[in-house]
């Protein structure tokens, strides 16, 4: 089944947030509707992309300067939009993503101190004006995002220290207020459930206007 014109939402939060698990069963939700449906993650979902997500979360790359980390999301994303996502919007299909733009402007601007206006430049190269209709902000605060990845072994970035965190939390939360139309902003701590009910509802009243 199409939607009734295409659709873009990406899904934010810093790592632990919950947003992952949200993302995948909104993708399986639509399917399972009839929706001609795409989840990708970022940096990924394509088979170079994949390659340059295991440069960027390798915790040996301990040199990586802070310009070459965000080239290297830009780079991933650029080829994600050529070959799956803009191909999809253009069939008029759904595109879920977990992550976008917004995760660099959160964890390389606001938390890495980057320039916010050289990383939008970089935009404008790599992607041009594709944007999301709507972003889901799972805002979850750092001690219970930290608590739900204890047992996991940690990438690169999830290593990052407690303010490195902190001013990517805060950032999504500033991008969130100043494009409040395009954000819908949920409490991570929040039961799974009822998460899953917040976002069915916002998507359902997109999908039927
Ligand atoms: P993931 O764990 O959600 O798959 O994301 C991988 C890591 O990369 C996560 O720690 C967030 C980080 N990240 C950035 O720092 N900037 C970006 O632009 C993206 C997409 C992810």
């Amino acid at each position: 089944m199409r939607s009734p014109r295409p659709l873009f939402i990406s899904f934010e939060g810093i790592d632990g947030s919950g947003k992952s698990t949200q993302c995948k069963m909104l993708y399986h939700d639509l399917l399972d509707r009839g929706y001609a449906v795409h989840l990708f993650r970022e940096p990924g979902g394509t088979r170079i992309s994949e390659k340059i997500r295991d440069i960027l979360l390798d915790k040996d790359n301990v040199e990586m300067s802070h310009i070459t980390e965000m080239l290297l999301y830009f780079s991933s994303r650029s080829q994600l939009i050529t070959e799956k996502v803009g191909p999809a919007l253009d069939r008029g299909e759904i595109v879920l993503l977990d992550r976008f733009v917004d995760s660099t402007i959160a964890y390389q601007g606001y938390g890495r101190d980057l320039d916010l206006t050289s990383i939008l430049k970089v935009a404008e190269v790599a992607i041009g004006s594709v944007g999301p209709d709507l972003t889901i902000l799972v805002d979850t605060p750092l001690k219970t995002a930290e608590d739900r990845m204890d047992q996991r072994e940690l990438d690169r970035l999830e290593a990052e220290n407690v303010e490195f965190k902190q001013r990517t939390r805060d950032g999504y939360l500033k991008l969130a207020s100043e494009e409040a139309h395009r954000f819908l902003v949920l409490d991570g701590r929040d039961t799974i459930e009822a998460l899953k009910q917040q976002i069915l509802s916002r998507v359902n009243h997109i999908l039927a206007n």
